[in-house]
């Protein structure tokens, strides 16, 4: 069995103050669940803030930053590498979001560098895949998914990976309103569960975890959840209200 795993992304939204405010309000509202594994994404100038509270709260909450170079160090002006995530207790990486893909030039091949880095330092990557409208349209969509997949995950250590997740994010879904259908979703999360298995091997397709990502809501997140392939969300604009990242924390 897979443990769900549900994400909220905050993408460049909230100072630290309101940060640690959020995250004291949602564990006000989720300790005590235990099925769900929950991962909060902050921006990087509130990731200590967010680690401390955490830590000295002892929530059962994982920290994930939004990027990260893998280099440790070097010249790589404005970037942040993997140790010094880990100094701050992060937990987890968001690695080739559509908005990095769009906006800042990230390629399918720096995506593959940073999830091997991920995995080398043990960060648990939550790298991203999904196809514009535009694709979607054209019929394209199996074709990007499986490219995207496949050279994402090139030559990742199977070991390390079966402990990594993939969000499944269609483009047109993220900050529209407009959700993929449960059974759409579900249609491209086998195909990526299968391009694992072909990319890497069975036993990591059967234990990776591939979440839902893209409009996801407290009324549409028990409709995702019941689906086969379907391991979790990655959550936007929801996870930035406490109750409602609450809620969809709590989907059964
Ligand atoms: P959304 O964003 O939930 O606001 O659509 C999802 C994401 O970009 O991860």
């Amino acid at each position: 069995m897979r443990r769900p795993i549900i994400a909220g992304n905050w993408k460049m939204n909230l100072l630290p103050g309101q940060a640690v405010a959020l995250v004291d309000d949602l564990w006000g509202m989720i300790s005590g669940q235990g099925s769900v594994e929950v991962v909060v994404c902050p921006p990087f100038m509130d990731i200590p803030a967010v680690s401390e509270m955490i830590g000295s709260g002892k929530m059962d909450i994982g920290l994930a930053a939004q990027n990260m170079h893998w280099e440790e160090s070097g010249a790589f002006t404005g970037e942040v590498s993997p140790t010094m995530l880990l100094k701050f207790g992060v937990t987890h990486v968001i690695i080739g979001h559509s908005e990095r893909r769009q906006f800042f030039g990230e390629t399918d091949q720096g995506v593959n560098r940073k999830v091997r880095s991920a995995l080398e330092h043990g960060l648990v990557p939550i790298m991203c895949v999904g196809e514009t409208l535009k694709q979607r349209e054209a019929g394209d969509t199996e074709n990007v998914i499986v490219n995207q997949v496949k050279c994402g995950l090139f030559e990742a250590d199977s070991a390390r990976a079966n402990g990594m997740v993939i969000a499944y994010e269609p483009l047109w879904a993220i900050g529209t309103g407009k959700a993929a259908t449960a059974l759409d979703a579900e249609e491209v999360i086998s195909l990526v569960r299968r391009t694992v298995s072909e990319t890497l091997n069975a036993e990591t397709a059967d234990r990776i975890r591939i979440q839902y990502g893209g409009s996801v809501n407290p009324d549409n997140i028990s409709e995702f959840m019941s689906q086969q392939d379907i391991d979790g969300a990655l959550v936007g604009g929801a996870s930035l209200k406490a109750e409602d990242f609450a809620k969809i924390v709590r989907f059964s």
